[in-house]
């Protein structure tokens, strides 16, 4: 069920899931949507002109009450991230997103909003739980005892654990999942916060294009990790939003992978082998985890389904066609936005 009558707003909307959510919303019909990010308009990955554009800094209190005014669902997915490259080496950065999300809670409460989202992350999950490299499924429960991933999933966890306190002693209507590795058209693909889905893509697109046959790989590629495509990733945020599932819930795929077998794939839509090279010295993360379902499953009778190697092709065919677009640049900068 969308609501296509009251405003809907969406936070983070110059980035790759708010982005795409909008253009979501606009396709199911809604027609009131305000889209909110600090970066400047020209580097939204998708803008629309028949959507509310705001550019603004939603760590100011002033900002979110703003954003939030006259809103009926708030989808709170702006933050300070990125995959391993990123929240490795900015965990203060990553913790500061506490404020986006602490103003845009307290300004859903004031302004009076029916519904939020908020977007938390597997980085939650227990890091002692994730030693092997067997991807182990993580279970909602295995977030406690709290050994997150240090800054940004420490802060992921706390504000899970704010919305929580917000509905329960504030009333205010919160709605929590925590998204694997969510990849696709639209998502950063260069520039040190890209995940490794399109850091592969991109990777084996430029070893191609260079006729360079290498690749080099962070860790011993051994690590395993699901990836969901983002067209899932939208369909379960909404599907969450909508439901009366009071605890945060996996929405991530099943289908885990190591990432020496995701190369394999992206090698093969390539159509190309690359001799690889083993980075040991850039950042792995947790050695292994996967969404175990059995939650989701049992709430919504749903859980993402698009496979990875249908998911890659798209990603590695857009990824390509960016890459090549960036290489045409005169400037050599692409700036990834659209209009309706
Ligand atoms: P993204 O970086 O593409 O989008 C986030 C957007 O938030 C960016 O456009 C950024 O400019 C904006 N933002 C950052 N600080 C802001 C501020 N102070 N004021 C206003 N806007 C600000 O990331 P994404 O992949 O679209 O992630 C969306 C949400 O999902 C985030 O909360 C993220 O932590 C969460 N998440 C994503 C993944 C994933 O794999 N993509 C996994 C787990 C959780
Ligand atoms: N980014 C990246 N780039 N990772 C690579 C690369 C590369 O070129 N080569 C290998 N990897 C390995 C990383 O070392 C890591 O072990 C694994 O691929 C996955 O890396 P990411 O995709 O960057 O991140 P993640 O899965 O550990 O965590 C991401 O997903 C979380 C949700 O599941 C991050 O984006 C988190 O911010 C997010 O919350």
């Amino acid at each position: 069920m969308t609501n296509t009558a009251g405003l809907v707003v969406v936070t983070g909307g110059g980035g790759f899931i708010g982005g795409a959510l909008v253009a979501s919303l606009r396709k199911q019909g809604c027609q009131n949507i305000r889209a909110v990010d600090v970066k400047p308009f020209d580097h939204w990955y998708q803008r629309f002109d028949d959507v509310e554009n705001l550019c603004m800094d939603l760590n100011e209190k002033s900002t979110c009450d703003v954003a939030a005014r006259g809103a009926h669902d708030i989808y709170n997915l702006a933050a300070n991230m990125g995959g391993m490259g990123f929240i490795e080496k900015n965990k203060a950065l990553c913790m500061l997103s506490v404020l986006i999300n602490t103003h845009m809670l307290q300004s859903a409460l004031k302004q009076g909003a029916s519904r939020f989202f908020y977007a938390s992350s597997a980085c939650v999950y227990n890091g002692d739980k994730q030693k092997t490299f067997e991807a182990p499924s993580l279970k909602e429960e295995d977030a406690y005892p709290a050994l997150c991933e240090d800054g940004y999933g420490w802060e992921k966890l706390f504000s899970e654990r704010m919305s929580r306190h917000f509905r329960e002693d504030f009333g205010l209507y919160t709605r929590v999942a925590r998204f694997h590795n969510v990849y696709g058209p639209w998502g950063t693909w260069f520039g040190g916060r890209e995940k490794a889905p399109a850091a592969i893509c991109r990777k084996v697109v430029e070893a191609k294009a260079k006729n360079k046959h290498e690749i080099d790989i962070w860790g011993t590629g051994n690590q395993t990790r699901s990836f969901m495509y983002i067209d899932d990733c939208l369909e379960g945020v909404q599907k969450i939003m909508n439901s009366e599932i009071l605890e945060p819930i996996n929405l991530g795929s099943s289908e885990a992978v190591s990432i020496n077998q995701l190369v394999d794939m992206v090698e093969g839509i390539a159509g190309i082998r690359l001799e690889r090279k083993y980075d040991l010295t850039q950042p792995q993360g947790v050695n292994g985890r996967n969404s175990d379902n059995t939650l989701i499953q049992k709430y919504l009778h749903w859980e993402p389904s698009i496979s990875l190697q249908a998911g890659l092709e798209k990603t590695y065919s857009w990824i390509h066609d960016q890459y090549v677009a960036r290489e045409k640049g005169a400037a050599g900068v692409v700036r990834e936005f659209v209009t309706s």
